[in-house]
Order: structure tokens, then sequence, then C-alpha cells
């Protein structure tokens, strides 16, 4: 059976990281492409030279033509410019509207049956646009940021309880972006949510209420850090989890930026929940009742999502 092609459209930090990541678990074959001219051809054949050592046969191509993405099982999109410090991902939005577009056009003339995945910022307003000027089913587009998000949430947790990151989970709900909605009572240390472990007394409110601010600046933090750009390792590998689920079937229970459409009260609109990613795409979206705080935090995320998806609208009339 042929490898899968996975089509990364971007070839900067995160594209040559993903490429670097399919390559060594060996999920398909990669075509990296970029507008830049030679970016991708170069980081293609670094990668394809690393092949020898570690043992994999992936095939890495650098394009800068659309045609060569033709037939694409995986699109992961990363087009666009990132954050410099003092930026917040809204101030992306013009600038990454246009790439959406283009990058809308490209897929949907070359690739139209991928599963397609946005990681390019402001997310939750990039992914609609992705998927308006793409026209695909919107089961098959969707946004990579629960999966990060809560990644530096169990990150943090793990610290400060000083156990493994593998027995922390976390939840974490809404855009992404300085309104997301980490929930501590579906968040747990080995199955005991976090509010009770606060009633044992291992860690206090106060450390998990700093804990949870850390996490909705946890991209801004690493942005202030490298200030020439923005995470890109773990932004990586999230996506390739979402992209994983998918070519294997795995119908994993991932967070991600997904089409609501009944769920939460909302009317089709893309915004970051819980999912079930299997060979279908985002097969499900997990509806789930929030108490009153928690409805009044996701209600503030899902109103600055509304405003990012207007201020879509208002620059390229083709949105409205
Ligand atoms: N089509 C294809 N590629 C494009 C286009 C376009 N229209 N415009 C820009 N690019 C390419 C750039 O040439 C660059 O190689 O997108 C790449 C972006 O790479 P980086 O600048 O290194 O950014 P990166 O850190 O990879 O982040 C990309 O993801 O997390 C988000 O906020 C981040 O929006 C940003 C995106």
């Amino acid at each position: 059976m042929a490898r899968p092609k996975i089509a990364l459209i971007g070839a900067g930090q995160i594209g040559g990281t993903l490429a670097h990541l399919v390559a060594m678990k060996e999920l398909g074959d990669v075509v990296l492409f970029d507008i830049s001219e030679g970016t991708p051809q170069g980081k293609a054949l670094d990668i394809a030279q690393s092949g020898p050592s570690e043992g994999f046969d992936a095939r890495m191509k650098g394009a800068n033509d659309y045609a060569d993405i033709a037939g694409a099982d995986v699109c992961i999109v990363t087009a666009g410019v990132p954050r410099k410090p003092g930026m917040s991902r809204d101030d992306l939005l013009g600038i990454n509207l246009k790439v959406m577009k283009s990058v809308g056009e490209g897929i949907a003339k070359h690739a139209p049956d991928a599963f397609v995945i946005c990681i390019t910022n402001p997310l939750d307003a990039m992914v609609w646009a992705l998927r308006e000027f793409s026209g695909l089913p919107h089961n098959k587009v969707c946004g990579m940021a629960g999966v990060l998000d809560s990644a530096r949430f169990r990150h943090f947790l793990s610290l400060e309880f000083n156990v493994s990151m593998r027995d922390v989970t976390a939840f974490v709900l809404g855009g992404h972006g300085d309104t997301m909605v980490p929930l501590t009572r579906y968040s747990t240390v080995a199955g005991i949510p976090l509010p009770d472990l606060v009633k044992t007394g291992w860690t206090t409110q106060e450390k998990l209420d700093a804990i949870v601010q850390r996490t909705r600046d946890g991209g801004a933090e690493i942005v202030g850090l490298l200030k020439t750009g923005s995470a890109f390792y773990a932004p990586a590998t999230s996506a390739i989890e979402m992209a994983e689920a998918y070519l294997k079937d795995q119908k994993r229970v991932l967070p991600c930026a997904a089409h609501v459409d009944g769920a939460y009260g909302l009317k089709g609109m893309y915004v970051g929940v819980p999912t079930v990613i299997g060979a279908g795409g985002v097969e499900k979206v997990i509806d789930i009742k929030l108490d009153r705080d928690e409805q009044v935090m996701f209600d503030k995320s899902i109103e600055a999502v509304k405003g990012l998806v207007e201020a879509c609208k208002g620059i390229d009339s083709a949105l409205a």
C-alpha cells in the first residue's frame, strides 16, 4: 500500500519541525510547500539526509507550486507570520487572512479530500476562514490549539505536583487566546480532579489560579523569550498527534478548534471543544454542561472569537 501523503503548507519553524516529526514517526511521505523559494527544498533535503542515521524511508520534497500537494491525505497549514514580542495573536489577522485565501484555494484545487489542520494564528478565525475559502466539509477542517494548550497546562501541573506528565490530564475549552478556558474540575492527576487535590492540601487554589494564568499566557511567555518568533516544537508535536489520530483512525479524544453547530448552544462557529478524531476527520464534538463560572468564561471566549470572525468579514467581503 502506498504511503500516506502529508502536505505541510508553510515551511518555517513549525513546518520544518512537522516534517522532521512525520519522518521520525514514519507517518508518510512529505511535501513541504512555501512561497519562499529554496526554503522548503533546503529543509526537505536536510531532513531526508537524517534518514540513514534515523532509519526512516519517508520521502521529502520541497515545493513552491500547489500542484505538488496533489492528492494529499493530510494538509497541515502554518503559512503566515508568527508573533513578535508585544503582539497578540489577533494582531496577525489582516496579513494571515490573505494567506488563508491562497492556501484555501490551493487545497480546494489540489487536495480536496485531505484532512486539514490549521495552526496559523489567530487560530479560531483563521481555521474558519480557511474552511470558507477551501469549501471543504466542516468535519475535514479543524484547528490545532487545544492539544497544545492542554499540554502546557499538563506540563505546569506536573511541575507543581512533581509527578509524571503522563499521569496528568487537562481539559481546555474555548478560543486559542487570552480567553481560553482551562477547566480545573475536569483536569486530573491520575483521575483525581484538581479541586479534590486542593482539598487534600497537595496544592492551593492560589497556586492553581497562577498555573491557569500561566497556561493562558503560555504562548506569549515563549514569544517573550525567543524574541524573533513564536513556539514551534510543542505546536508541531500537537498537530502531529491530531494527524496521526486521523491517519490511523485512532478515535482519539482531543480538544481542537472544530466546527460547532448545536453543541454548547452555538450555531455554526469554530472554537476549541473536545472532539473525537478518526478516519472520518472530526467525528464528534463532545458536549458538556458548564457550571455558571465556566459558562461566563466560555461566553467571553466565544465573543472574542466572534469579534475576530466579524473583523475577517470586514476585511474580505467574500467572507461576509
Ligand atoms: N503561502 C505559503 N507560505 C507562506 C505564505 C503563503 N501565502 N506566506 C508566508 N508563508 C510562509 C513563510 O515563508 C514562512 O516560511 O509561512 C512560513 C511561516 O513560518 P515562520 O515564520 O517560521 O512561522 P512559524 O513559527 O512556523 O508559525 C507559523 O503558526 O503558530 C502559528 O502564530 C504562528 O501564524 C503563525 C504560524
